[in-house]
């Protein structure tokens, strides 16, 4: 983390768990234990049909709710698909997009990933864009250039002021959901390497306000020495988040 250039975000990934009650009880315990926290910002990305119960949750508390997913069009016939402009209306204020197992499992291309960022920034929200390799790509030694060339794409055609709305999550496939994490070292290195992507893009000064998290089971243990590594500036947890206490010692390991 830095703060003295940055937003430090700790992003609650929930994927495809907890119906409205269970997203009601678990959002206000989450709130109960960290809802005024000030070190650092708090996100809970729900799935769309329970946008509206964590918004009724946290209300009158600093966590924000995010969706994990949204289609680029503002309207119009595509059946089952969720616009910008009806997140903005309940109240969301982050995006997850182009999580890997969006990629995997729905085809997203990082052309769909650059009009999502693009639709999401002009209705107003911020979009955490996930990027991160496979393990054969690691295990090749490609993870950097394969990593460069998603930041690039996802970042095409965005206005430079409108990057410090713009949050990536660095993610290594390899390490979601499986119990593997990268070292605090090898996500540290990945951090400063998207950031000299952004900093040869845009420039020195936006790179230095672009906010970098690290995402792959991290947890409650290994929080603390990932965050603070200089260019980990916050963490997008998947599996720990489904617990209200573990997300809270993920919030409370951000302030140092
Ligand atoms: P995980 O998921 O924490 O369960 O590894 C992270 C993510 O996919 O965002």
């Amino acid at each position: 983390m830095n703060r003295k250039y940055r937003k430090t975000v700790i992003a609650a990934n929930w994927k495809m768990n907890k119906d409205a009650d269970e997203t009601k009880a678990c959002a206000e315990e989450i709130k109960s234990l960290v809802g005024r926290v000030r070190w650092c910002d708090i996100v809970v990305c729900v799935p769309s049909v329970d946008i509206a119960a964590a918004v009724k949750a946290f209300r009158d508390c600093r966590i924000s709710v995010g969706a994990q997913n949204v289609f680029y069009e503002p309207s119009g016939a595509y059946t089952g698909e969720v616009s910008v402009p009806m997140l903005k209306s309940l109240g969301v204020k982050y995006v997850i997009v182009g999580h890997s197992e969006r990629r995997k499992y729905f085809g997203e291309t990082d052309e769909d990933v650059s009009k999502k960022v693009r639709a999401v920034l002009e209705g107003g929200m911020s979009p955490i864009v996930c990027v991160g390799e496979e393990l054969a790509q690691r295990q090749a030694g490609v993870e950097q250039e394969i990593v460069a060339a998603q930041v690039k794409l996802a970042l095409q055609g965005v206005e430079p002021a409108n990057l410090r709305r713009v949050i990536i999550a660095y993610e290594p496939i390899w390490a979601i959901g499986t119990g593997l994490t990268a070292t605090p070292e090898e996500a540290n290195r990945m951090g400063e390497h998207i950031r000299t992507v952004i900093r040869k893009m845009y420039g020195a000064r936006v790179a230095r306000s672009v906010t970098i998290q690290y995402g792959g089971s991290m947890n409650e243990n290994n929080a603390a020495e990932l965050l603070a590594q200089p260019d980990v500036d916050g963490g997008l947890i998947g599996g720990a988040s489904l617990d209200a206490k573990k997300f809270a010692a993920i919030v409370e390991a951000a302030n140092q």
